[in-house]
């Protein structure tokens, strides 16, 4: 409604604030008043807000989106976790001579194995890995096998869930290297001789 002379503003009969015209319902009328300060600021920074967001994550693309970030997250994660299904070893397989990795072999070994193997692989729960006997096989390939998928009955773990496929390589090639050192205080030979 225009406001004139002969339609002036309307002010309410208490406060004597403005009321806004033409919004009337049930008797009851809206003030006109101006929004409050710290509205009309929160208002004007979220559209510099949403401006600079724009900018930065469609224009210039400097920060990824968060369903990028949720790929690549993913992704690396799963390039760092062991993949179980991609274990799949040859009976052609050689240890692996590397002194670093056999480093890495050692290092897998003192955190995972020697609580049940002993520091020097003479056998506790698990058998004696230092002597010319085994339960499942003398060659790399038998061991890898073994390490991999565990005897879980017999209280050997599966290590595929929980090591890499390269991990299981040098933790493998480390355990080859104690055949036949002779530690003190060995556990009874298991299982057959190695040809
Ligand atoms: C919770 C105890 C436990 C842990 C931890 C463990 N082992 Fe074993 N391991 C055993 C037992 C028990 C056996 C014997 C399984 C059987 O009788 O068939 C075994 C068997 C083996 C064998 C086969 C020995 C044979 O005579 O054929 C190898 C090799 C071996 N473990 C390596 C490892 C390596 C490497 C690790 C660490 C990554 C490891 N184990 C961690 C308990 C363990």
């Amino acid at each position: 409604m225009e406001i004139n002379d002969k339609n002036p503003v309307e002010k309410d009969e208490l406060t004597g604030d403005k009321l806004l015209s033409g919004h009337e319902y049930d008797n009851i009328r809206e003030l006109d008043n101006r929004l409050p300060k710290w509205w009309v600021w929160l208002f004007i920074i979220t559209i510099i807000y949403a401006v600079i967001y724009l900018f930065v994550f469609d224009v210039i693309k400097i920060a990824p989106h968060q369903e990028t970030e949720y790929t690549n997250e993913m992704a690396a994660a799963g390039s760092a976790a062991p993949s179980p299904q991609a274990m799949v070893f040859d009976t052609t397989m050689m240890p692996l001579a590397d002194q670093a990795a056999l480093d890495a072999g050692k290092a897998i070994w003192d955190k995972n194995c020697i609580v049940c193997h002993k520091a020097l692989g003479q056998g506790l729960v698990g058998p004696n890995l230092t002597d010319n006997f085994a339960i499942h096989g003398c060659r790399y390939f038998d061991l890898l096998t073994v390490i991999a998928n565990g005897v879980p009955e017999k209280g050997m773990i599966s290590w595929k869930t929980q090591l890499t496929k390269d991990q299981i390589l040098q933790v493998t090639s480390f355990t080859m290297t104690l055949k036949g050192t002779n530690p003190p205080d060995p556990k009874a030979p298991q299982g057959d001789p190695c040809k």
